[in-house]
């Protein structure tokens, strides 16, 4: 049976990599990172596209069944692009974040944060406006998060000043949701709720995805059964540095990443 297919800009895709394994253990998953070109936060939605359709390809020489796109600042950027550009099923980030957040929210009162290419693109928000015009979205970029992320910094001083900083509007909304629109925001889930309260609901879109991979395989009669899946790591450069952060992303090492010459 083939595999799923996973690409995200770099690392961060291993978070959505971790639930599909939970959910999904007999599948085998090939993912991409292609940490040559990350970060992708800060590049116009033309670049995203053009990178977004290479990753595609190069999964697709894997043979796999399905693409999930494990990064928000292309499921926010390119999606529709590639899902009119390629035969097989592509699931994004998006839309189970944005179901799970108005299906989470009292007040209607929801926060976006994400990269400045996701906030730009207001996927979010015209997702959540879909799902329910009654819900107010106050969304922010937190550019500096990622870097914090993958020096290890998530509970630092530092981190906190910058936090309280960034989250200023949705503490001022009163937001009592918020969605962590991008793949490294779940490991600063201390920090944000230090800023903003124990009780807000902290959307990871990461388990959705992995419920909505389940769905289309299983109704596409394409759900493996065999006993226990196998995961295999690419990389467009840097191994080594892939490795070393994988552990914080998918809870557990990685080894034996290999490196593309091209996509
Ligand atoms: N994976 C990206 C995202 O979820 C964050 C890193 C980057 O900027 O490439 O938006």
């Amino acid at each position: 049976m083939s595999p799923i297919g996973v690409f995200d800009s770099g690392v961060g895709g291993l978070t959505v990599v971790k639930e599909l394994v939970r959910l999904l253990p007999a599948e085998d998953i090939v993912y991409f990172g292609d940490t040559a070109r990350v970060p992708y936060g800060i590049k116009s939605k033309e670049t995203v596209i053009r990178f977004s359709v290479e990753n595609t390809l190069f999964l697709l020489k894997h043979n796999v069944k399905l693409v999930c796109v494990a990064c928000n600042t292309v499921s926010s950027c390119a999606l529709p692009k590639i899902k009119n550009s390629f035969r097989v099923p592509i699931v994004g980030v998006i839309s189970p974040g944005a179901r799970e957040a108005v299906y989470a929210t009292k007040n209607n009162r929801v926060g976006v944060i994400g990269t400045k290419g996701t906030i730009k693109s207001k996927a979010y928000e015209h997702e959540i406006k879909k799902l329910d015009p009654k819900v107010k979205v106050t969304a922010v970029a937190c550019p500096l998060f990622v870097p914090f992320v993958e020096e290890g910094w998530l509970n630092q001083d530092v981190v906190l000043t910058v936090a309280k900083h960034y989250l200023k509007p949705l503490k001022e909304a009163k937001v009592d949701t918020v969605i962590l629109g991008c793949t490294h925001y779940p490991l600063l889930k201390n920090v944000i709720k230090k800023v903003l309260g124990e009780n807000i609901n902290l959307i990871d879109s990461a388990k959705q995805v992995a419920i909505e991979v389940k769905k289309i395989l299983s109704d596409e009669e394409i759900l493996n059964s065999r006993r226990c899946g196998r995961s295999q790591f690419f990389v467009s450069d840097n191994p080594e540095w892939f490795e070393e952060l994988a552990g914080r992303f998918l809870g557990k090492p990685v080894k034996n990443v290999r490196k593309v010459s091209s996509v």
